[in-house]
C-alpha cells in the first residue's frame, strides 16, 4: 500500500493544525503511524490521497448508517443548498424534522437542535441544572459526552467523589461538580445517592456505553439509575448521540422499557452534516430561552442544508428500516469470528456496532476491566489490515460501525482476514 502522499499531507499538517488532525484521535497515535487523507466516499468504501481504496468500518464515528454519500441524501442536501447555506431565521424544514424526531420518541413534546452532539450535552445538564437548582452531575467513567468542561473528568482513588480533570485548562471549581461512578456498579452509585442526595442534578448515562469499548450494561443497573433519580428528584439524562437511530428508529431507552427526562441525540440524525438535539417533556424543556431562562442559542442551529440531511437520513430509515439487515451482518462476524477456533478471537455485538475484544476472558461492563492484553492485540493487527484495505477505527478503545451500505460478502471477508492475522500471533 502507498501512503507517500497521506504522509505528506500529515507532515504539512502539523505545521498548520494543532497535532496535524481536527479532532484528537484520528491522529492514529494508539495505532501508531500517521493518518489516512480521505479523498472520496461511497457506500461502504473509500478512496485515499494515494489512490488506495479501503472498505470503511469507522463511518465517520457513526453517523453514515445509510453509508457514504447516500444519493437521495446528497440530492437533499444540494437542493437546500441551492436555496440558502443559512439563514439564522425561522423556516418550515425545522418543523419537519422536529416532527419526525418527536415521532421516534413517543411521551417526548420538545426537542431543540444543536450543532454537535457536545452542545447537545452541555444544553441538557444546564436545563437539569436549572430545573433542579442542583449543581453536581453524576457520569461514568469511561463514559464520553463530548468535549463540555465538566464532562472532562476522570476518577481520583477509589470510590471517587472529588473528580479531577483528565484535560488541562479546566476550573477546578467546574470538575467538582461532576461525581464519577464505575459503570455496572449499583453499591457506587447508591452511595454518591446516599451522600449527596438532594444536591445531583443529574445522572448522565450512554445506556449502550459505546467510546471506550462497548460496556453492555445490565438492565438492572439502569433500571436502578431510573429509581434513584426518580426518588431524589434528579434528572435522568440518557446520551443517545451514537446510539440514538443506531438500533431502532427512536432510542435505546426504548429496548430498554426505561425512559429518562432528557435524550441527547447527534450523529446518525445528521445524516453526516452537523446536528445535534436535545429531546424532553415541555416542563423541562420549555425552561429554555426564550420560552424560559435557561440560555441556549447558535448561529447555525436548525441550519437548512444540515436540517435537510437529517431529514432525508430519518425518512429513509423510517421507510427501509435497516435495523434486521444490519443486526443480522453484526451476528455474522460475531460467528465467524467464533467458529474460527482462536478462542480470542472475539467481539462484543449490538446490533450494527461491533467491538473487537480479542481476548477469552468475560466481556467487561465497565472501563477498567477492560483486557489490555486484547486492546494490544488490535494494535498490532491494525495496520496489516488496513494494508489489505480494511479500515477500522483508529484505536482499539472504538467501536465498528456497520452500515446499510455493506454488503455481507465484507463482513465475511473482514472476519476472515482478521482470523488470519490472528492465527501468526502467539495465544
Ligand atoms: C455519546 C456521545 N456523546 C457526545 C458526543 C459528542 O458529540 P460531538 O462529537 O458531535 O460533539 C459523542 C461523540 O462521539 C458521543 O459519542
Amino acid at each position: 500500500m502507498k501512503t507517500t502522499k497521506s504522509k505528506r499531507l500529515f507532515q504539512k499538517a502539523v505545521k498548520l493544525i494543532p497535532g496535524g488532525v481536527n479532532s484528537p484521535v484520528r491522529a492514529f497515535k494508539q495505532v501508531g503511524g500517521t493518518p489516512i487523507y480521505f479523498k472520496s466516499a461511497g457506500g461502504s468504501k473509500f478512496q485515499d490521497a494515494d489512490g488506495n481504496t479501503f472498505v470503511d468500518f469507522c463511518m465517520s464515528w457513526g453517523p453514515l448508517i445509510l453509508g457514504h454519500s447516500r444519493k437521495e441524501v446528497v440530492k437533499a442536501v444540494q437542493d437546500a443548498a441551492a436555496k440558502g447555506l443559512s439563514y439564522g431565521a425561522c423556516h418550515e424544514s425545522e418543523l419537519e424534522f422536529a416532527e419526525l424526531i418527536l415521532s421516534a420518541f413517543p411521551g417526548f413534546e420538545r426537542v431543540r437542535l444543536v450543532s454537535s452532539g457536545t452542545e447537545a450535552v452541555m444544553t441538557a445538564l444546564r436545563i437539569a441544572r436549572g430545573s433542579t437548582g442542583r449543581d453536581l452531575i453524576l457520569k461514568f467513567e469511561g463514559g464520553y459526552h463530548g468535549h463540555y468542561d465538566g464532562m472532562l473528568v476522570k476518577a481520583g482513588s477509589g470510590l471517587a467523589t472529588q473528580s479531577i480533570a483528565e484535560s488541562k485548562g479546566v476550573p477546578e471549581a467546574i470538575a467538582s461538580t461532576t461525581l464519577l461512578a464505575p459503570l455496572d456498579d449499583a453499591q457506587a452509585v447508591s452511595i454518591l445517592f446516599d451522600e449527596f442526595r438532594a444536591k445531583i442534578a443529574a445522572v448522565i448515562i450512554e445506556p449502550l456505553p459505546a467510546n471506550n469499548g462497548l460496556l453492555v450494561q445490565h438492565l438492572q443497573f439502569l433500571k436502578l439509575l431510573r429509581e434513584l433519580t426518580i426518588k431524589y428528584g434528579s434528572l435522568l439524562i440518557f446520551d443517545e448521540v451514537i446510539s440514538g437511530f443506531r438500533l431502532k428508529f427512536g432510542g435505546y431507552g426504548q429496548s430498554l422499557g426505561i425512559t429518562p427526562d432528557l435524550i441527547t441525540l447527534g450523529k446518525i440524525i445528521g445524516g453526516g452534516m452537523p446536528v445535534g438535539a436535545i429531546v424532553g417533556k415541555a416542563r423541562e424543556m420549555d425552561l429554555l430561552a426564550p420560552a424560559g431562562s435557561v440560555y441556549q442559542a447558535g448561529t447555525l442551529s436548525g441550519n437548512p442544508v444540515s436540517v435537510a440531511a437529517g431529514i432525508k437520513t430519518l425518512k429513509i430509515l423510517k421507510a427501509e428500516s435497516p435495523y434486521q439487515k444490519l443486526d443480522r451482518m453484526g451476528k455474522l462476524f460475531t460467528d465467524i469470528l467464533a467458529r474460527s477456533g482462536i478462542h480470542f478471537a472475539r467481539a462484543v455485538q449490538a446490533g450494527s456496532i461491533l467491538w473487537l475484544y480479542l481476548d477469552a476472558t468475560e466481556f467487561p461492563r465497565r472501563a477498567d476491566r477492560i483486557s489490555l492484553v486484547a486492546m494490544e492485540r488490535f494494535k498490532k493487527i491494525y495496520w496489516k489490515l488496513l494494508e489489505q484495505g480494511w479500515y477500522l477505527p483508529p484505536s482499539s478503545y472504538e467501536v465498528l460501525f456497520l452500515s446499510a451500505a455493506h454488503q455481507e460478502s465484507e463482513i465475511e471477508r473482514l472476519a476472515g482476514a482478521i482470523i488470519k492475522e490472528l492465527k501468526k500471533m502467539k495465544p
